[in-house]
C-alpha cells in the first residue's frame, strides 16, 4: 500500500506512515531509509510482555541486521504502565546503559506502549527520535500517528505529556491476528469514527466486510487501516496541536469518556465505550444539527453487525454527568461536543443545556 507522509507546518521534516504486511521483519532496513539508522547506533526497543513475547524477537533480528545497536526495555501490559514511574524506570535504564542523543526508540505495542515510551523519548536527553511499531488495531488506525505522547495521573488520563512525532510509523496488519478480538472490535469502534467524521467509503468498506464475516480478519482489514492512518494524518497535518479541525477525532468520546469514567474503566474497552457514545452523539446530531436520521440508524446497525455495544443495560450514575461537565472539551459557553452535521462532516457546537444530551444517554438505555 502507498505510503503515507504526514507534515506538520512549520516542521522542515515530515515523516512516513507505512501500512504493509510483514513489516515487523523489515523494521531495521525501514529505519536505514527514513530514520538515518547507520550500523553502531544505538536502539531502544521499548515494548510490553505481551507483545515482546510474540514479536520482540522478529523485530530485534530485523534491527541487528541493519547493524543496530539493540537493547530491550520491557514493561508490564495494559493501562497501568502509562505512569510517571514507568518514564522514569526509562530514564534510569536508558542512562544507566549509556543512550546517547543518537539513539533511537522504537515503541513496538499498543497505544500504551507508544504512549510511555514516545513520552519518554520526549524528555530523555530533551529529546531522541522515536518510531513506533503499532501492533493494535487502535494504534495502527489512530493513537501511534500524531505525536501525541503522555501518561496518566490519579487526577485523569493523558495529564502529562508532550507532543513529539515518531520519524515513522510502521504498522504490519499481520500483527493482528494475535490480537483477541474484543481488542479487534474495539479498534474497529475507531475506525468507523473515522469513517463518521471524514470518509464515508470507509463505513461502505466497512459494511461490506461484516456482511461477508470478514470484518475482524487481519487482511481484509489492512486497506481500512491504511484509510484510517491516510485521514488521520490529513487532520494531524491540518491542526497538529489539536486546537480546531483535530478534535473531530473526538467524536463519540464526550459520552465515551463519560462512561469509561462512571463504569469503571474495566466494563467498557475504550472503543465499546466510544461505539455507545457514537450512537448517542449521532441521535444528538439529528436533533441539534439535523442529520438525516437514516445515516444515524445505518451506522448504529454497522456498530451493532461489529458486535461493539449500542446500548446501555440501566441508567448511567450521577458520576456520568460529573465527567460530562469535567471534559476538558467542555467550553466557557457549556458542554463542548463533536457533532456530525452529514456523514463526513464533523462539528464542535457548544451545548446551551444538558436536556437534549439527558435525552439521548435516556434513549441509549434497552427497552425505552
Ligand atoms: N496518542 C494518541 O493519540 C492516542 C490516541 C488514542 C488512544 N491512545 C491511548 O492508547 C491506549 C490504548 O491502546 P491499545 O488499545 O492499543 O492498548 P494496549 O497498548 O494496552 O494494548 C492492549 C493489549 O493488547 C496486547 N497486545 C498488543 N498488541 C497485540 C498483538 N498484536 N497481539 C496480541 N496482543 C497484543 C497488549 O499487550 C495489551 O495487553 C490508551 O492508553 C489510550 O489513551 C492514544
Ligand atoms: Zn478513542
Amino acid at each position: 500500500m502507498k505510503s503515507i507522509s504526514v507534515r506538520i507546518a512549520g516542521r522542515p521534516r515530515r515523516y512516513t506512515v507505512r501500512v504493509e504486511r510483514g513489516l515487523l521483519d523489515h523494521v531495521g532496513a525501514r529505519l536505514r531509509r527514513d530514520a538515518g539508522l547507520l550500523p553502531g547506533t544505538p536502539v531502544a526497543l521499548v515494548t510490553d510482555r505481551n507483545v515482546g513475547r510474540l514479536y520482540g524477537a522478529r523485530v530485534e533480528r530485523s534491527l541487528r541486521r541493519a547493524g543496530g545497536a539493540v537493547r530491550r526495555y520491557t514493561l508490564a501490559p495494559g493501562e497501568p504502565s502509562k505512569d510517571l514511574a514507568v518514564a522514569t524506570r526509562l530514564f534510569e535504564a536508558w542512562a544507566r546503559d549509556g543512550l546517547g542523543k543518537n539513539a533511537i526508540v522504537v515503541a513496538l505495542g499498543g497505544g500504551v506502549v507508544s504512549d510511555v515510551a514516545g513520552f519518554a523519548a520526549s524528555a530523555f536527553g530533551r529529546g531522541l527520535s522515536w518510531v513506533a511499531v503499532p501492533t493494535t488495531l487502535l494504534a495502527q488506525a489512530d493513537a501511534s500517528i500524531g505525536g501525541k505522547t503522555g501518561v496518566n495521573l490519579k487526577a485523569g488520563k493523558n495529564l502529562v505529556g508532550a507532543f513529539h512525532h515518531p520519524r515513522a510509523v510502521y504498522a504490519d496488519p499481520e500483527a493482528l491476528r494475535t490480537l483477541p478480538a474484543r481488542s479487534m472490535r474495539a479498534g474497529l469502534a475507531e475506525v468507523v469514527k473515522m469513517g463518521v467524521v471524514r470518509d464515508p467509503s470507509i463505513l461502505v468498506r466497512l459494511t461490506s466486510l461484516a456482511r461477508r464475516g470478514l470484518a475482524l480478519d487481519p487482511r481484509a482489514v489492512a486497506p481500512l487501516v491504511h484509510a484510517c492512518a491516510v485521514s488521520k494524518a490529513w487532520f494531524v497535518s491540518r491542526d497538529e496541536r489539536d486546537k480546531g479541525i483535530r478534535r473531530a477525532l473526538n467524536f463519540g468520546h464526550t459520552v465515551g469518556h463519560a462512561l469509561e469514567a462512571s463504569e469503571g474503566y474495566r466494563a467498557f474497552h475504550h472503543g465499546e465505550a466510544v461505539a455507545v457514545g457514537m450512537v448517542a452523539e449521532l441521535r444528538l446530531s439529528v436533533l441539534e444539527l439535523g442529520l438525516d436520521p437514516i445515516a444515524a440508524v445505518h451506522v448504529e446497525a454497522l456498530l451493532k453487525a461489529l458486535g461493539l455495544p449500542t446500548s446501555l443495560k440501566r441508567r448511567v450514575k450521577p458520576s456520568f454527568w460529573r465527567a460530562v461537565l469535567r471534559d476538558k472539551k467542555r467550553g466557557r459557553a457549556g458542554v463542548r461536543v463533536v457533532l456530525c452535521p452529514a456523514i463526513g462532516k464533523a462539528k464542535v457546537i457548544a451545548l446551551p443545556s444538558l436536556t437534549q444530551l439527558e435525552r439521548v444517554v435516556g434513549s441509549l438505555v434497552r427497552g425505552r
